[in-house]
């Protein structure tokens, strides 16, 4: 795992963009995994204003609320479009976001796990991190083998995520979800967290043991992830002067 730590979310994000475009230009017909959340919008605000090709790219999203419609302008459509796909040349049939309004949801699932098979699998994963180390919405206790499916989200998730949409009880309980499984499919995870909020779920993450308490610590066993993280989410790493001390000192041919 390397673990990236920049002054704050902006220079973080900055460098998780140039680590995209790179992926974007050296592959124009890549496979990428979004995510949605706050940490990712200056992510995705960098990244529109690179002007870069997008034509060829094809986009699957981690997840979605169930039973809201794609136009609820909480829906992780109307967050995609708004941060991103508006601002980018995407074909709008390349990009793949779950269903909330899925009639048959297992079938609804397994039929986007086919369809990612079949665009050769993802490239890149972003991945945005709860406070209590959930990934996509595999809230704590998922399945470390789990595939798409639908989840019911933690009070505490439901809480955290009232802030987008005025009050608790407007908040989802269920969601559709890429499994844990399906997201170390993935050829490379690509982490981001911002502030203190995360600093917790951050450390315990990447220094704890691999348990489902903390999904995200199920990364240890993927060969190839990048933390892009600012101090304050940095702040509990026990070896984070290590962490520093690597990144400063990557040989020209690894750096971002
Ligand atoms: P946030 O959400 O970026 O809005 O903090 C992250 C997550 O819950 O995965």
């Amino acid at each position: 795992m390397e673990i990236i730590i920049q002054p704050n979310a902006a220079a973080a994000a900055r460098l998780a963009a140039r680590l995209l475009a790179g992926v974007i230009r050296k592959n124009p017909d890549a496979v990428l995994g979004l995510a949605t959340g706050g940490t990712t919008l200056p992510l995705y605000g960098e990244l529109a204003a690179m002007k870069l090709d997008w034509r060829k790219i094809t986009t699957f999203n981690l997840d979605e609320y169930v039973g809201i419609p794609p136009q609820h302008p909480q829906s992780y459509h109307s967050f995609m479009r708004e941060n991103l796909f508006r601002h980018i040349n995407i074909a709008a049939k390349k990009t793949n976001i779950p269903d909330g309004l899925a009639g048959d949801i297992p079938a609804w699932c397994e039929r986007y796990e086919k369809k990612i098979r079949a665009a050769g699998g993802i490239d890149v994963q972003l991945l945005g991190i709860g406070a209590d180390g959930h990934i996509g919405f595999n809230e704590q206790t998922s399945s470390l083998a789990s595939r798409t499916r639908i989840k019911t989200l933690t009070p505490q998730t439901r809480k955290d995520n009232a802030r987008f949409f005025g009050s608790e009880d407007q908040v989802p309980h269920h969601v559709i979800t890429m499994g844990i499984g399906t997201i170390l499919d993935a050829r490379h995870c690509v982490l981001l967290a911002f502030g203190k909020n995360k600093a917790r779920a951050i450390a315990e993450a990447v220094e704890g043991p691999v348990t489902s308490m903390n999904p995200a610590s199920v990364l240890q066993l993927h060969p190839k992830v990048t933390v892009f993280l600012d101090e304050a989410a940095a702040a509990k790493l026990k070896l984070k002067d290590y962490y520093r001390w690597v990144f400063d000192n990557k040989p020209d041919w690894q750096k971002i």
